[in-house]
């Protein structure tokens, strides 16, 4: 699996500096200062969300709009996310871009997998689920579970029909084979439910999983979610196994150096 980086060219009214300056209309200065002061523009990685076997000379991106608010509570959205969404597909834009290894190593078809990716986390493992379903059709694989999470089931289920898919009738994500599709949907209810949540819900499959020498995948926001997950991974480890929370975290750190434990988080 890798990542792709994405390089372009953007007008001057969608510049950084101007939406700063924006805020603070009393500092005047001229443009070719700005232009002097404001650094160059970086580029952004996007996960490929498409296995390349059932998509030749295709790559899938998933990509969020990222939005926020300064402090004087005006509404910016992120400048590669939105101008990307802002490319109309009529029109023939030409966007550089170019390959980069990913950190998340391409798992072998005999691998048991456990799959955390709330949010665009879900990118690489779309991928991943395409390139086993298609593996599938020839020999049997190991177990996969894919734990997803978005803010509501009717608005920002990214890939619903997909998962459902592939759990359903022995697919690759199915309970029959093993595995399992498990969504968390935030703000459907009064409490939040996260990720985290709906792993230690399946605290025997997954313990069950990681003695069969599952490997774990992470993806997505790079805020409290990785560490959050992490915590649970230890709750389990701990509640299954009958061990301190100590002996449970150093568990999931010799996963972790044994390379079987990922983390590919962004914020
Ligand atoms: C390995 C990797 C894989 C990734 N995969 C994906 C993926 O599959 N899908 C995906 O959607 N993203 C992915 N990302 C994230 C992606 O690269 C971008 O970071 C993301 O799209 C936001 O870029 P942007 O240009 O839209 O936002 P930017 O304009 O760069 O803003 C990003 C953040 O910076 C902050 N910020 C910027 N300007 C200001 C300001 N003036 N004031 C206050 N805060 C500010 C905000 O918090 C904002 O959320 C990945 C990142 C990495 C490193
Ligand atoms: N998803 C949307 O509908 C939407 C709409 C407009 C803009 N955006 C922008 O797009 C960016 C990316 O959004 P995204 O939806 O792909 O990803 P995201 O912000 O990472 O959220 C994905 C899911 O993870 C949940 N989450 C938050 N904290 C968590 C934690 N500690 N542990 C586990 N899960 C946690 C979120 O719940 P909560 O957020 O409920 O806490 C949400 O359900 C956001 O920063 C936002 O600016 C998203």
């Amino acid at each position: 699996m890798q990542d792709i980086c994405l390089i372009f060219s953007f007008d001057v009214s969608s510049c950084p500096g101007k939406m700063v300056l924006e805020d603070f209309p009393s500092v005047q200065m001229p443009f070719e200062w700005l232009v002097q002061l404001v650094p160059p523009l970086k580029t952004r990685a996007f996960s490929i969300s498409s296995c390349h076997s059932a998509h030749q000379n295709q790559v899938h991106l998933t990509v969020s709009v990222v939005m926020w608010k300064t402090p004087y509570k005006r509404k910016r959205s992120g400048l590669c996310s939105s101008w990307l969404a802002s490319i109309d597909p009529q029109q023939n834009v030409l966007v550089a871009v170019w390959f980069k290894k990913g950190s998340l190593p391409p798992p072998p078809p005999s691998l048991p997998l456990i799959l955390i990716g709330p949010g665009t986390g879900c990118a690489p493992f779309r991928g991943f689920v395409e390139e086993r379903a298609l593996q599938n059709e020839s020999d049997p694989t190991a177990p996969m579970i894919f734990c997803f999470g978005c803010r509501n089931k009717d608005n920002d289920f990214l890939y619903q029909d997909f998962w459902m898919k592939h759990s359903q009738n022995g697919g690759v994500l199915s309970e029959d084979k093993g595995g399992g599709f498990y969504a968390a949907f935030s703000r459907d209810q009064p409490q939040k439910v996260y990720v985290q949540h709906k792993i230690k819900e399946q605290s025997t499959k997954i313990w069950s999983l990681l003695s069969q020498g599952a490997s774990v995948y992470i993806a997505g926001s790079s805020n409290k979610m990785p560490s959050d997950v992490l915590s649970a991974f230890e709750d389990i480890v701990s509640a299954e196994s009958g061990v301190s929370k100590e002996v449970a975290s150093r568990w999931i750190r010799a996963l972790e150096k044994a390379g079987k434990y990922y983390v590919e988080a962004w914020s």
